[in-house]
């Protein structure tokens, strides 16, 4: 917590392909909730890219179905900041489930713009390392490689 309380944090929020034509819709939620967009890029992956950013799953039953989607149009990663961005986040999301999420969770984004559990609108980090790990991953350290491009934001 610094001086005023608060637990500033960063998450990758990464918009799935099935959502990126009503980005308009995410970032509304986004900015009710209080967090920012420091950094963000519309982008594609191939299949082995989403392979890799979903290494952990990589025994599950639905990786298949998981990558192919994911890799199958653009995609745009931001990173958003602020007090408890992981979990607010995640919150704006909803239950991984569509389905499950009109039920349990009406004003989520994945209630509103979701199909089923695949076609589920985003992916948001789930721990500290995950962030920093997925962070990384769409967003390369540039050290030594000119001025960073979030100065702007270090007055938050
Ligand atoms: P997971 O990490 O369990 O979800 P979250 O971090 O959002 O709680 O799963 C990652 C993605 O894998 C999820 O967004 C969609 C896909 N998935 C399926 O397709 N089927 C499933 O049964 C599960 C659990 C996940
Ligand atoms: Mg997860």
């Amino acid at each position: 917590a610094n001086k005023l309380g608060s637990k500033k944090e960063r998450t990758l929020a990464l918009i799935k392909p099935d959502v990126v034509t009503k980005l308009g819709d995410v970032l509304e939620s986004i900015y009710s909730s209080n967090l920012i967009v420091t950094k963000a890029k519309m982008t594609s992956l191939t299949w082995r890219q989403a392979a890799d950013f979903y290494a952990e799953h990589q025994s599950k039953p639905f990786f298949n179905n998981l990558v192919q989607f994911v890799s199958s149009g653009p995609v745009v990663a931001m990173e958003l900041m602020g007090d408890e961005a992981m979990s607010i986040w995640r919150r704006i999301l909803g239950p991984g489930d569509s389905a499950v999420a009109r039920k349990e969770a009406p004003e989520s984004i994945r209630a509103k713009l979701g199909t089923d559990g695949v076609k589920n609108v985003g992916h948001g980090s789930d721990s500290i390392a995950a962030a920093a790990r997925e962070l990384e991953f769409f967003f390369p350290s540039t050290i030594g490689h000119g001025p960073s491009n979030t100065a702007i934001f270090t007055d938050c």
